[in-house]
């Protein structure tokens, strides 16, 4: 056969599909050589019935897959069928509906080294059904319906060092169940029922560095099994029903290199939980740490204590409504990456949080109504390299916020309340390699896309504009913005001024959305009546105002009653038992400005870097 030309030809055009030998590839499959440069036969079509076209496959494949579309699924059983092929190293048969594994399938294939047949039907498994597979590496069975297994299941897989048993109906492990299997090093137990872990089971497979139960229903671990599985080194219990972890639970795990503990109930992370402390124990190398989605509404100022190897740590989704800056000063060093996302902590807390960990290089700050970011809060932060705002409440976000970022790769600014980008940000956002807006209130209008029109075809990031949606005008509502021509959208249909506020220097004007469904002309005219009108009910009320203000000014003095007294001896009198509400309070003289107007006055450009705070933090560095 002129297969050695073909296979010479084959080095010469790399990209070359199809192997030589002989054409013998079965119908509605594809043949190939695989990135490692074995020959892999893959048949990904979908609805294939029994039996499975061995006799049309080539002997020497050695990567057999078979699989299907989610919704077209295979129906196929499998029997002793595979022993003609004398060097198979990977067998996948996935969404192929198999419902049992057979007495002796994979008697005299002894090269077989990976198995997969996730997404079958398979319910019982029994030790008959491995036998011959002297050399597997990676036995995988996740998403099928397997109720039992009994003691010695995976008694021939002696070199085993991958088994994954995910989302099966698993609701007991029967002692002795793992034997043999002294080389595992990786097990998947999650999305079964389990509710808890028998220390038993663990003994046969103590060389176990990852370990996984995500969702099994677990409400504690037998802290037996934790020492006998002292070389682990990832751990995931996420989504569990922990409701305590005690202090010195991981004390015995000190290999321990990631902790997932997301979607438990925990309340509270005790104090020094995670430190390590040398002699006694302790997590020496934990590098990621999860807690999020649990009811944390405190974490101890001594939790990390001495945990100064952590880089990874995701507080997000909790109930903390404050954090101390203590808790973060071990991390100082190693901590790049920080989830803060969905509690209510108050950005100037947050920022003093920052204050420790400057290192940092992604940083989640995700629905936490935030409505403004103080300027300086980035100024040390210049490792940024992602940012997370989405969900929360921006009109508008001066660009300058970003300057002290230069090396920022990525902003989420998705779910908030844009109507419309400012020339400067987008200049600003240009720079960056991805930037997410999705889900914000566009009005498709000439007032508050104009400048975005303006950038629409020319990078990476005004191609990318075009596939945002318009919230309003209602006729509007769900269009593109790339399907959109200049000519085709009306001046202003929003009564909030458009982008107004980067030229006027006034504050944005409250959104009026019922303005938004009337006519433009009706609408035009309507408000320069209602301007007039305003105008002079504002007069009146003007004049009335400053005789009555000049008339109450006098009187304070007689009303303030005991009250006031006390409050203005003891501030902490009127600020809640934390003491941390103390800038929502609005100040009780009457008359000065009230803080709103101060917000509105420096949220202009010019008197934001006016903002004396701002330059004594830049001129600092
Ligand atoms: C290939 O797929 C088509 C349509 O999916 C089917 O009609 C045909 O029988 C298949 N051929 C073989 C050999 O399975
Ligand atoms: C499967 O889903 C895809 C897209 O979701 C669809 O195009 C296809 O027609 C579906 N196939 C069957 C057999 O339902
Ligand atoms: C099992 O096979 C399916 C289908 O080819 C594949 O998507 C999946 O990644 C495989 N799983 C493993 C662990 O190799
Ligand atoms: C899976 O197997 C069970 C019997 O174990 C059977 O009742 C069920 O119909 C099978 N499911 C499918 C999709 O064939
Ligand atoms: C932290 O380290 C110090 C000194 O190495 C030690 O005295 C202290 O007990 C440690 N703390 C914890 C919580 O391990
Ligand atoms: C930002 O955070 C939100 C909410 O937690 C999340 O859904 C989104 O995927 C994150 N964005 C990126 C780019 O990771
Ligand atoms: C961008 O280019 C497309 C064609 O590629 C064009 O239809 C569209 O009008 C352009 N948009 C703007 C705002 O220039």
């Amino acid at each position: 056969m002129a297969c050695g030309v073909r296979i010479s030809l084959m080095v010469l055009f790399l990209s070359l599909p199809q192997w030589c030998w002989g054409g013998r590839c079965p119908h509605n499959c594809t043949c190939y050589l695989d990135d490692r440069g074995r020959r892999q036969i893959m048949c990904a079509r979908g609805g294939m019935t029994d039996p499975i076209p061995i006799q049309s496959m080539d002997q020497q494949v050695e990567v057999l897959v078979i699989t299907a579309p989610y919704n077209y699924s295979n129906d196929l059983t499998i029997g002793p069928i595979f022993q003609q092929f004398n060097r198979l190293e990977e067998l996948h048969i996935v969404r192929s509906n198999i419902p049992a594994i057979g007495r002796h399938s994979f008697w005299g294939v002894p090269t077989l080294q990976k198995l997969n047949l996730t997404h079958n039907n398979i319910s019982h498994v029994l030790d008959y059904n491995f036998r011959g597979l002297a050399n597997l590496l990676e036995l995988h069975l996740d998403d099928n319906r397997i109720e039992s297994m009994p003691s010695e299941t995976f008694r021939y897989l002696q070199e085993l060092r991958v088994l994954s048993l995910a989302r099966n109906r698993i609701t007991k492990l029967v002692p002795r169940l793992f034997l043999m299997l002294g080389k595992l090093y990786q097990l998947d137990l999650s999305g079964n029922r389990l509710m808890e872990l028998n220390p038993d089971v663990f003994k046969d497979v103590q060389r176990l560095r990852v370990l996984r139960c995500r969702g099994c229903g677990l409400s504690n671990i037998n802290t037996l099994i934790y020492r006998l599985l002292t070389d682990l080194m990832y751990l995931d219990l996420g989504d569990n029903d922990f409701k305590y972890v005690a202090s010195d639970e991981f004390r015995d795990l000190r290999n321990l290199q990631v902790l997932m503990m997301d979607g438990n109930q925990l309340p509270v992370v005790l104090e020094r939980t995670f430190g390590n402390n040398g002699a006694s124990g302790g997590q020496i190398d934990l590098q990621t740490l999860s807690l999020a989605r649990n009811r944390l509404a405190k974490v101890t100022a001594t939790a990390f204590e001495n945990l100064t190897t952590l880089q990874e740590l995701d507080l997000s989704y909790n109930k903390l409504n404050r954090l101390e800056t203590t808790t973060f000063l071990p991390l100082a060093e190693s901590l790049r990456r920080l989830k803060l996302s969905g509690n209510l902590i108050s950005l100037s807390e947050v920022k003093y949080v920052l204050q420790v960990i400057l290192k940092l290089r992604d940083l989640s700050l995700a629905d936490m109504g935030i409505t403004d970011v103080p300027l300086g809060l980035f100024v040390y932060h210049e490792h940024l390299r992602t940012l997370n705002l989405s969900g929360n409440n921006f009109v508008r976000f001066p660009a300058q916020i970003l300057s002290p970022i230069p090396k920022l790769q990525e902003i989420d600014l998705s779910r908030n309340r844009f109507r419309g980008l400012d020339e400067r940000l987008i200049l600003r956002l240009e720079a960056l390699k991805t930037v997410h807006l999705q889900g914000n209130p566009w009005v498709c209008d000439v007032c508050h896309l104009s400048y975005m029109l303006n950038y629409m075809n020319k990078s990476t990031f005004g191609v990318a504009m075009r596939e945002l949606a318009c919230f309003s005008p209602y006729s509007l509502k769900g269009r593109l913005l790339g399907s959109l021509s200049r000519s085709s959208l009306s001046w202003c249909t929003s009564s909030d001024g458009g982008l107004g506020y980067m030229e006027s220097g006034g504050g944005i004007v409250s959104t009026n959305f019922l303005a938004e469904h009337s006519r433009f002309g009706l609408l035009a005219a309507g408000a320069v009546v209602l301007l007039l009108l305003l105008t002079a009910a504002a007069l009146l009320v003007g004049i009335a105002y400053s005789r009555h203000h000049a008339a109450h000014y006098y009187t304070r003095e007689e009303q303030r009653g005991p009250e006031h007294e006390a409050i203005f001896e003891n501030p902490a009198a009127i600020l809640g038992e934390n003491g941390d509400i103390k800038y929502k309070i609005v100040p009780l003289d009457i008359t000065k400005p009230s803080p709103r107007k101060k917000k509105v006055s420096i949220s202009t450009i010019d008197g934001i870097t006016k903002d004396p705070e701002i330059h004594s933090l830049t001129n600092g560095t």
